[in-house]
């Protein structure tokens, strides 16, 4: 599978599967411009990009705001030229029961996770469908495909995604663009390690961390063990390459939504 040519755009790409997926474009050929909240992180990543000999860029954005999200496709296109290849990756997660989750605390999952995907696709079809060629990859979740307790606001937000997805392939289907959602399982990302993760937070009593983070790959995936960045950035190549694949909301899970 051969990017050479592309040029990709990963938000979220400061760390964690960002990054993967960053790092494994580049690898099939694609320059990339990583993009972050934390703009220092997304010069880390941008920094590896060019260690492997592709351009890449590092841009400040909050994927919720439309003027942020605009300013950064602006940057890829000035910068690096045309935009082929849109992955959606930034979201965040918190945990709360549904008794205790304000509306607040769903609105800021959901401008993130959903409206944040809803903005960051738009810009990108902006400027793909008058060039008919375009790969839109939305980073959904197990979540975008069933429940998870204390997760409901973010489990929302990632069947929103899915949903939305669907839609927009069929929208811009005749244009040569594919829009795709690509469902990670568990990944050891901050959002699963340490204290404020997943791991850390759903502890047993008398659990370490480490223990908590062994026992959850074990009771939730069948393969027993946790995805990675790498296998993320595998689908990641794999949907930028293809051309009739679209509309698809695919897990790399181990098995868990089976
Ligand atoms: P992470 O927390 O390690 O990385 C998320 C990145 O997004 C960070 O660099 C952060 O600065 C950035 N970000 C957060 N809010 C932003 C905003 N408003 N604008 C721009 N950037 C922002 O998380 P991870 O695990 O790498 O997650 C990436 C995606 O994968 C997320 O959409 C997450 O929901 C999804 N996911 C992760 C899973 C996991 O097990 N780690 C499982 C299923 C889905």
């Amino acid at each position: 599978m051969e990017l050479k040519g592309k040029v990709a755009l990963v938000t979220g790409g400061g760390r964690g599967i960002g990054q993967g997926i960053a790092l494994a474009l580049a690898g099939a050929g694609a320059d990339v411009a990583v993009a972050d909240l934390d703009l220092a992180i997304a010069e880390e990543t941008a920094a590896k990009v060019e260690a492997t000999g592709r351009r890449s860029l590092a841009i400040s954005v909050n994927v919720a705001q439309p003027d942020s999200v605009r300013a950064m496709v602006e940057k890829v296109e000035a910068e690096l030229g045309d935009l082929d290849i849109a992955v959606n990756n930034a979201g965040i997660i918190s945990i709360q029961s549904i008794e205790e989750l304000t509306a607040e605390d769903f609105d800021r999952i959901m401008a993130v996770n959903a409206k944040g995907v809803f903005l960051c696709t738009q810009a990108a079809v902006r400027v793909m469908r008058p060039r008919r060629w375009g790969r839109i990859i939305n980073v959904a979740s197990i979540a975008g495909k069933i429940g998870f307790p204390d997760l409901s606001h973010y489990t929302a937000s990632k069947f929103a995604v899915i949903g939305f997805t669907n839609a927009v392939a069929k929208e811009v289907a005749l244009d040569g663009i594919t829009v795709n959602a690509l469902c990670p399982g568990i990944v050891g990302t901050g959002m699963w390690r340490g204290e404020d993760g997943l791991a850390g937070r759903w502890r047993e009593e008398g659990e370490s961390e480490e223990a908590s983070w062994a026992r959850h790959q074990k009771t939730l995936l069948p393969q027993g063990v946790a995805q990675t960045p790498e296998d993320m950035g595998q689908l990641a190549v794999y949907l930028a390459c293809a051309e009739h694949v679209t509309g698809q909301a695919i897990a790399v899970d181990g098995g868990c939504t089976l």
